[in-house]
């Protein structure tokens, strides 16, 4: 057992609930607020949208998906949609107006309220290619009360002519509203072109708790709106191998996964030059019915893959950062597809550390490495801080870092930064592919490894 020096330790540990090292499925959470005033508004729903999200689709330059949430007095839920002009003038022009499927939907979190609401889905077809649209969300009626304001997004390219940006969080997970919220805006102010944002699963610690989504979506706020995202689900949008029930009509992902069970978890869509896989690494973990399907449609979408970049995103690490957290199973079933298929990123979360590395790590040390296999990262963009081991796998490490990785993606490379919410840059590379062949680039700082024990003084 550890003991902890310090009050003001003591104190830190209890709100951002850091400590124990091991999560487990019923991690706290700070439902003493419920009858306070905020924990009631980000629980529960008004006439007025909230949850307002915009997902990407299979082709998200021709298509976005958006959801949001009202109370149950709204049954029905409209989009509509311009395209974006210098002035108010797209409202005289005429807006192009799209019913949603609105579903009545009620759910309570073990340690929560029953929470009930409408949930308004809607996918907008025929969108023009790297194009500028405006849109908001409501209930078709005269009152603006019932609606959104007007959000700002841009259609993909369906060409390489201009690179494309997206980040990856890791886990937010813990006090997401408190310490997590400063991460996703602080990413969006130091890159606010980006395209799209990546969510490697643990959004929230349990499951279904409303106040905990609540969080996420304060967050993120007009972020989610206005950026598309696309996220895996972890072992926390689980408890008992069973999914949120909030997952699949709060978001709106792919249903191109290998079975029903699978939808919206499991899934492939392309962006620009990029294909873009989402394994359901808790499913995966859960049942070897799923097990088995996911891996045979993996195999199937990578063998008809013809885009030239390949970025896979799972909870589970291949690679763990630390003896007794290693997933065997999810590695020795997929391991093989990513090698033969020459896979070219992986973006996982989980361990609540960072680490970036390869395989065989042969050419470990060196600045340029040729004939790059596969990159693996681990991150965690939350505050529930674990430790790691240096391994062989591993290029950079660090603990008690909170880190967004902006990646971009031009015809012949993928930059990656990984930056604090500070700004500081931790790790970065450059991954050629030209003529056939991989090189990487390592261009991380030179600043020291960051360690907990740096940080926390523990005996
Ligand atoms: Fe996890
Ligand atoms: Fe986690």
């Amino acid at each position: 057992m550890k003991r902890i020096i310090g009050i003001v330790w003591l104190a830190l540990a209890i709100t951002v609930n850091l400590y124990p090292q091991h999560e487990g499925h019923h991690g706290h959470s700070h439902y003493a607020e419920h009858d306070s005033v905020v924990a009631h508004k980000l629980m529960f729903p008004s006439a007025t949208p909230d949850r307002i999200i915009a997902n990407l689709t299979v082709d998200p330059a021709h298509s976005f998906a958006v959801n949001w949430r009202t109370d149950q007095q709204i049954g029905v839920g409209v989009v509509e949609l311009a395209l974006a002009t210098d002035g108010p003038e797209f409202l005289l022009r005429g807006v192009r107006k799209i019913k949603a499927i609105s579903q009545k939907f009620q759910n309570q979190n073990r340690r929560e309220p029953l929470v009930k609401a409408t949930y308004h889905s809607a996918v907008i077809h025929d969108l023009e290619a790297n194009t500028t649209y405006v849109y908001r969300v409501g209930n078709g009626s005269d009152d603006d009360s019932k609606w959104s304001e007007w959000f700002q997004f841009t259609t993909a390219r369906n060409d390489m002519e201009k690179p494309f940006s997206f980040i990856y969080f890791g886990d937010a997970q813990n006090n997401v509203k408190s310490l997590w919220s400063r991460v996703i805006r602080s990413s969006f102010r130091q890159f606010p072109q980006v395209n799209f944002m990546l969510h490697a699963g643990d959004l929230i610690n349990d499951r279904d708790a409303n106040l905990e989504w609540g969080e996420w979506f304060h967050a993120g706020s007009f972020i989610h709106a206005t950026v598309p995202s696309m996220m895996t689900p972890g072992n926390h949008e689980y408890r008992d191998g069973v999914l949120s029930s909030l997952w699949r009509p709060q978001f709106t992902l792919p249903e191109n996964g290998p079975t029903e069970g699978l939808k919206e978890t499991c899934y492939a869509l392309d962006y620009q030059d990029m294909k873009l896989i989402s394994i359901d690494a808790e499913g995966f973990d859960e049942h070897q019915e799923a097990r088995t399907a996911q891996t045979k449609w993996l195999d199937s979408v990578l063998r008809t893959n013809s885009k030239k970049w390949t970025v896979m995103t799972m909870h589970y690490p291949i690679y763990s950062t630390v003896e007794g957290r290693d997933n065997r199973e999810l590695r020795e079933a997929l391991k093989p597809l990513i090698d033969k298929y020459e896979v070219d990123l992986i973006l996982q979360g989980h361990d609540h550390t960072y680490a970036r590395g390869y395989a065989e790590n042969k050419s470990k040390g060196l600045t340029v490495v040729q004939d790059a296999g596969t990159i693996y990262a681990v991150s965690v963009s939350g505050p529930k801080m674990y430790e790691s081991r240096n391994q062989e796998w591993m290029v950079r490490r660090g603990e008690f870092t909170q880190l967004f990785q902006i990646i971009t993606v031009s015809n012949d490379t993928i930059k990656y930064g990984a930056y604090t919410p500070i700004g500081t840059l931790y790790d970065a590379f450059d991954l050629i592919k030209k003529d056939g062949k991989k090189k990487l680039i390592n261009k991380m700082p030179k600043t020291p490894v960051r360690l907990k024990k740096d940080f926390v003084k523990e005996e």
